[in-house]
């Protein structure tokens, strides 16, 4: 039982208050935001859902927030990073809940003429922060440039999606990839093909 709307003392608590949260059909940013920061990463509470591959980042379901949201721990080995990519116009809410990631946001491509994508910012994410970005914010890339330390995060997509577009940094040029899952509760999925396509 959590003490207060608002605020998670679980894991468990919180992926309840986002269900409540999400019962809604808009979507308050700073709301969802607080209630994911008010969460303390507590490891027993998610290890078993933390699957990690050597070779890239891994995409594990840990709940399917009643078709609203997918929320999603994310296994970031030592060097792993994603494409630069878009979220298919839905919100993207990302908790740490170990290490750091390095998070690179870049503007649209304006045109067809093959250019250099402009980089806006960097910011490390460090334990238990969140970051949040859309599709009007813009686009972004996520990396572990740790060499020592995997880091894992928490992401909350709404609506949920199954492709997202992929950006090569020096062209501009896209494509659309499939997003899979690496496990769904805890399970190692046999028969999707690993996320390579946004790694
Ligand atoms: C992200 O959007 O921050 C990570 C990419 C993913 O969900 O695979």
């Amino acid at each position: 039982m959590e003490p207060n709307r608002g605020s998670a003392a679980t894991l468990d608590g919180l992926v309840s208050q986002l269900h409540v949260i999400f019962e809604s059909d808009s979507v308050n940013v700073e709301e969802v935001k607080a209630v994911m920061e008010s969460y303390t990463s507590n490891p027993d509470e998610w290890r078993k859902y933390a699957i990690f591959d050597k070779g890239r980042y891994t995409r594990n379901l840990l709940d399917q927030g009643n078709e609203k949201f997918n929320l999603i721990i994310l296994c970031w080995g030592e060097g792993h990073g994603s494409s630069i990519h878009d979220h298919s116009k839905a919100h993207c809410f990302m908790k740490m809940l170990q290490g750091s990631l390095k998070e690179t946001r870049f503007d649209w491509p304006k045109d067809d003429l093959r250019k250099e994508m402009v980089q806006r910012d960097v910011q490390i994410l460090n334990n238990n922060q969140v970051a949040y970005i859309s599709d009007e914010i813009g686009l972004h890339r996520v990396e572990n440039n740790s060499h020592v330390e995997g880091a894992v995060s928490l992401h909350l997509y709404s609506p949920p999606f199954q492709t997202c577009q992929t950006f090569d940094q020096r062209t501009g040029h896209r494509e659309t990839v499939p997003m899979t899952f690496w496990s769904r509760n805890g399970k190692r999925t046999q028969s999707e093909a690993p996320a390579q396509e946004n790694n």
